[in-house]
């Protein structure tokens, strides 16, 4: 499990509006713990959330090819957001990353929680990725890859966002 987003002030009674969530990987997914995504996504016209738990269910995306991951975002025992790595489908190059189902629980935006799941992204995708592409129409996660390093206006029609990752050593 990782902590990312800068200090935390964990509070002894918990979760404090300003605390950022606890990142972890999931490598199974803990669907008694994803009725709060499915229920938020879905109310608020995203198939996010639904997309994930079906492409699990008939195994057409489990994020278990090689570099590929799930990460949950958890402030106690409750999941509030998650945000997965693929490779990706459309690139015919196995370096090339997708970021997939970013999704936060409407009632913890605006908090650090997307930004801390994309951070644990980018930071996985380094150990096998070049660079990372996505696709959004969504105004606030634009915003978001922009803010974090991603060049948007991709000209092609796979991807709208782009991060080239500088690749460690070795
Ligand atoms: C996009 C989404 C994941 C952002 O999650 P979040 O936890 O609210 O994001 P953060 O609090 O980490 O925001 C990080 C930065 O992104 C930008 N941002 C996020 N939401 C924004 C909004 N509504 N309007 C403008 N900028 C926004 C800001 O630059 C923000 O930094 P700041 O708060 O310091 O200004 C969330 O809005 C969401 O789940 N949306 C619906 C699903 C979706 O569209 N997913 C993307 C699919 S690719």
């Amino acid at each position: 499990m990782t902590e990312l987003g800068g200090c935390v002030h964990r509070p002894p009674g918990g979760w404090s509006e300003s605390s950022p969530a606890l990142i972890e990987r999931l490598d199974d997914l803990p669907l008694d713990r994803l009725g709060d995504l499915l229920a938020d996504s879905e109310a608020a016209g995203s198939r996010i959330a639904r997309r994930l738990v079906d492409e699990w269910a008939d195994r057409t995306n489990r994020f278990d090819r090689p570099g590929e991951a799930l990460f949950g975002a958890r402030v106690g025992e409750r999941l509030v957001g998650v945000c997965g790595l693929n490779v990706d489908p459309y690139a015919g190059d196995d370096r090339i990353g997708r970021v997939r189902h970013l999704y936060v629980l409407v009632s913890f935006r605006r908090r650090g929680v997307g930004r801390q799941l994309v951070a644990r992204v980018i930071e996985s995708a380094r150990d096998r990725f070049d660079s990372l592409r996505l696709r959004t129409d969504n105004e606030a996660a634009a915003r978001l890859y922009v803010a974090m390093g991603f060049r948007a206006g991709a000209e092609r029609g796979e991807f709208t966002h782009i991060l080239e990752l500088g690749r460690r050593p070795g």
